[in-house]
């Protein structure tokens, strides 16, 4: 008895402890800043989400959020995860810290410098809940470089690159295998093994779920959701990647590629997955002050390394190419709190602007921010306003010497590889000889998704907007066989030309010299790639089977990387 009265007398001190904070250093929004929901998918295709890609893997509920909401038709993105998720947590283009090239490789001793303060951290000093579920690859060779000591109140996931559904292991190039998964927070690191032999897609869901369901609404949330799926395992048997293999089969009947049917039962998992988020926010009450976003973290790898069999279509280009299928990334937003949703914002986003717009959405201002390339795009996705950004970076790969930006609707791209589609799985909305079904607007209607968001606005977007939508939100060009060679320069007007066909570099040579005036102006804040040889020191062997953190902080290169 005594001692239940004593947790009810201290949770009330954290709660007014927590309102205090929170009015303390917000002014403009005192108590009633936004709950944030992230979910990323990890190597997901632009044709791969059914709101603007094709009929052959539905993905109700994230169309569900895409047309309530809005559709980012021209979002940006690193060509691979670990430059990704860096654009995404700093705000800065990973140019400026070292984490432009080669995604890191488990037991590789670098992260994102510790000067560099990360989305959460910022988030947390405006009174935020802090969670990251799922994957961080940014990351971990000393406990500070964790995403636990980086302004995450909670991290329940994996710290490498990918791992596989079940059984949860890393595996390097080199064969090295060990268990990640982990339950950390501030004070303690720790492996978690129990939900072992369970699908993780499920497993992370749950945990988001339980997150919104244990939260203290007297706080804002800011939960990240960054799934493992669709990422490749890289095993054989395809029925270690989804949940059921059989009942997938039944499902999906009308694909024949078997490794393109186990990606669709790994999108559908995120689908449903979006789903069961919103519902639970729906049931805590608390949709009506929350902003969704979902995400792709780049392209999806359609042929070589990790090759998922996800469909960029039509764009040219797979994951790790400056390509438009490497770089465009599949993304929509849903809030109460846009006016006039239903509409597609076709300004320029890039995955540095969410640290800017999701501080300002928060009551933040962007001024705290310090050196930052994103923008706060919070104007124009709550209320349709001219999005400011003209430009962008697309990378600098100094190793290479492989570059590209865009300014306004011209491309310029140096020495990129890769000629076409390079295998590409999937049929366009408008194939004749596809046996996907049609679209289902029904399914659209009934999901999770809209179920949750008609209980909690009273509105749905109903056949004829879904339609109108799902129509201009495609990117279409015409039927064409030759791609311009862009082994040395190639400009492309994205405006007229999305699946980059034809180089105009010699039509415009003005416009090549301003976008390559514009990228040698970022050559003097980039730092070298501090890609570094993987350290045997962190192999599993020496950490009871687990990738765990292996340096202290002074030995570790990145404590000597201070800007
Ligand atoms: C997998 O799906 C099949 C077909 O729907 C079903 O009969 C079977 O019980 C399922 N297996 C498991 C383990 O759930």
């Amino acid at each position: 008895m005594e001692s239940l009265f004593f947790k009810k007398f201290t949770l009330g001190i954290s709660i007014y402890y927590a309102i205090y904070s929170v009015s303390a250093v917000q002014s403009n929004n005192p108590g009633n800043s936004p709950n944030i929901i992230v979910i990323i998918a990890d190597d997901l295709g632009w044709n791969d989400v059914s709101f603007h890609g094709s009929n052959e893997i539905p993905t109700p509920n994230i169309d569900s959020l895409a047309y309530n909401g809005l559709i980012l038709r021209n979002h940006y993105v690193l060509p691979t995860c670990t430059p990704s998720r860096t654009a995404f947590l700093t705000g800065r283009y990973p140019i400026r810290e070292g984490m432009q090239g080669y995604p890191l490789l488990a037991g590789e001793p670098r992260g994102i410098p510790l000067t560099t303060k990360l989305l959460p951290e910022h988030l947390r000093n405006l009174g935020y809940s802090t969670r990251l579920v799922g994957k961080w690859h940014v990351g971990y060779s000393s406990d500070e470089l964790t995403p636990a000591k980086r302004g995450f109140d909670t991290f329940f996931g994996y710290y490498n690159g990918f791992i596989d559904y079940y059984r949860h292991n890393a595996t390097t190039i080199f064969g090295v295998t060990g268990y990640d998964f982990h339950r950390d927070n501030p004070k303690e690191l720790k492996p978690d093994w129990a939900r072992t032999g369970e699908y993780a897609t499920d497993i992370f869901t749950d945990e988001a779920v339980k997150i919104i369901e244990e939260h203290d609404i007297h706080r804002p949330l800011y939960l990240q959701l960054s799934h493992l799926a669709p990422h490749s395992s890289d095993v054989e048997d395809p029925s270690l990647e989804v949940r059921n293999f059989t009942a997938l089969k039944q499902a999906f009947h009308y694909i024949e590629n078997v490794k393109r049917l186990t990606y669709a039962g790994m999108v559908t998992a995120v689908d449903e997955s979006v789903g069961r988020v919103v519902e639970a926010l729906n049931r805590k009450n608390i949709l009506a002050n929350s902003i969704i976003i979902f995400l792709a973290d780049n392209g999806a790898p359609t042929f070589g390394e990790h090759e998922n069999y996800g469909s960029n279509y039509p764009l040219r280009g797979i994951k790790s190419s400056f390509y438009e299928g490497g770089v465009h990334g599949a993304a929509c937003v849903y809030s109460s709190l846009i006016k006039n949703p239903g509409r597609i914002v076709d300004d320029l986003v890039h995955m540095a602007d969410w640290l800017p717009t999701l501080y300002a959405a928060a009551g933040g201002n962007d001024q705290d921010l310090g050196v930052i390339d994103g923008v706060n795009q919070w104007p124009t996705i709550e209320r349709g306003e001219p999005g400011s950004r003209k430009s962008l970076l697309i990378n600098i790969d100094e190793k290479v010497d492989r570059e590209a930006a865009i300014i306004g609707r011209y491309k310029l791209l140096k020495k990129g590889a890769m000629p076409h589609y390079d295998g590409y799985y999937g049929n366009n909305i408008d194939d004749e000889d596809s046996s996907a079904p049609a679209y289902d607007l029904n399914a659209i209607m009934s999901s999770s998704t809209s179920q949750a968001i008609l209980e909690t606005t009273g509105v749905l977007a109903n056949s004829s907007i879904i339609l109108d939508l799902r129509a201009r939100g495609r990117i279409i060009c015409e039927p064409f066989t030759k791609f311009a060679n862009c082994s040395e320069t190639c400009l492309f007007d994205l405006e007229i030309d999305p699946c980059e066909t034809t180089n105009i570099s010699n039509r415009f040579p003005d416009m090549v010299e301003m976008l390559e005036n514009f990228i040698a102006g970022y050559r003097n804040v980039l730092m070298n790639q501090t890609n570094a040889p993987v350290d045997p020191k962190s192999y599993p062997e020496c950490h009871n089977g687990v990738w765990m953190p292996w340096l202290d902080a002074e030995d570790d290169i990145m404590g000597k990387l201070s800007i």
